[in-house]
């Protein structure tokens, strides 16, 4: 009896573990009320990227709205001052899926935005194949700039060879499979929903959007950055290799990093791998769950995998406010 009752006990527990952050997920349609068309002259595109694969699509929507005539600037947001985003009637915003969610550094940078008086604004998202919880990443993003006055008008997410190093250290057959993204048809997709949200926003229209059940909320429920951090057997910065470059520092998001003490602050590093993935001098040490991680640059390097850029490099130009990525 007793253990029927606890067998039930342990069902119900279990049901609601699982079954509330898929409840958190599936919201309904958000709508929004539409604007009146206008003509739409100055656009805004931001995104965090730590290893260059969301600045790469951040400056192609760039390029494509030059191309249509747009006044644009784009900007990573660690180099762009909040309150200067007035005035844009079109601002789209990306950042890649970390840990099944949008970087904590972009949740609490983008409520720093003034008040958007109705731009129209979008969202996308760089992930990972196999993907992992990217259009809600893509929703969290759009929702956060609808709260701060937006008018949404799209949503979109693209796959990359994932630049997550315990990936091809622990399953290297399967993450070359996935070395060709983004390819041309990535760019393509890219260059669509540039002409799509022009068209949107120069009509007025309100996106309606809505998270979908994915089992990567489940996961996100889990903690997974403390359980990475948990498995994390060793994580500093080896004195004798480092060039004092400062891309680490740099790209830490939460200033965990002093490179000249080569330490890494455990407590407030959110294991997001910038700095394994951009050290030039392979001085970043990470040691996970027993094996020792190679950084997305240097496994690029050594399986000779060259991503592709688009075909309007030449033309991207090298925006005022971006990283260059060793
Ligand atoms: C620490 C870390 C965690 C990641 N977590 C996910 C994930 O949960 N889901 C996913 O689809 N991709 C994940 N990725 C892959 C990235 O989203 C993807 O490679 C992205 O294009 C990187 O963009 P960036 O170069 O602009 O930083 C992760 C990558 C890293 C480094």
């Amino acid at each position: 009896m007793n253990t029927r009752r606890n067998f039930l006990r342990m069902g119900v527990f279990a049901t609601a573990a699982l079954g509330l952050p898929f409840a958190y997920a599936c919201h309904p349609k958000q709508h929004f009320e539409p604007r009146s068309p206008r003509t739409v002259r100055r656009a805004l595109v931001l995104w965090f990227s730590q290893t260059g694969n969301t600045q790469r699509i951040g400056r192609l929507l760039a390029a494509v709205w030059r191309k249509n005539g747009l006044e644009v600037t784009a900007a990573e947001i660690r180099q762009f001052d909040p309150g200067s985003a007035l005035g844009y009637d079109l601002i789209a915003m990306g950042c890649p899926v970390n840990h099944y969610d949008a970087p904590g550094y972009v949740k609490s940078w983008l409520p720093r935005l003034p008040h958007l008086q109705g731009a129209s604004v979008a969202a996308f998202v760089t992930h990972g194949l196999p993907p992992s919880n990217q259009h809600n990443t893509a929703c969290a993003i759009l929702e956060l700039l609808a709260q701060r006055g937006g008018v949404p008008v799209g949503l979109a997410t693209f796959g990359n060879f994932g630049t997550y190093p315990p990936l091809w250290a622990f399953y290297p057959e399967s993450a070359l499979k996935t070395s060709a993204f983004p390819n041309e048809t990535t760019y393509d997709q890219v260059r669509q929903y540039a002409g799509e949200l022009l068209v949107q926003a120069s009509a007025g229209n309100a996106f309606e959007f809505s998270r979908e059940l994915s089992f990567g909320d489940v996961k996100k429920s889990l903690a997974p950055i403390w359980f990475s951090k948990m498995i994390t057997d060793e994580h500093s910065i080896d004195k004798e290799r480092c060039q004092h470059c400062g891309t680490c520092a740099e790209l830490c998001p939460t200033g965990a990093i002093d490179p000249e003490k080569g330490v890494v602050n455990k407590a407030i590093c959110v294991d997001c791998m910038g700095c394994i993935n951009n050290c030039p001098a392979q001085a970043v040490r990470m040691v996970y769950w027993g094996k020792p991680l190679v950084g997305y640059r240097d496994f690029l390097r050594e399986k000779g995998i060259v991503i592709k850029e688009p075909e309007e490099i030449s033309i991207m130009g090298k925006e005022k406010h971006e990283f260059s990525y060793n």
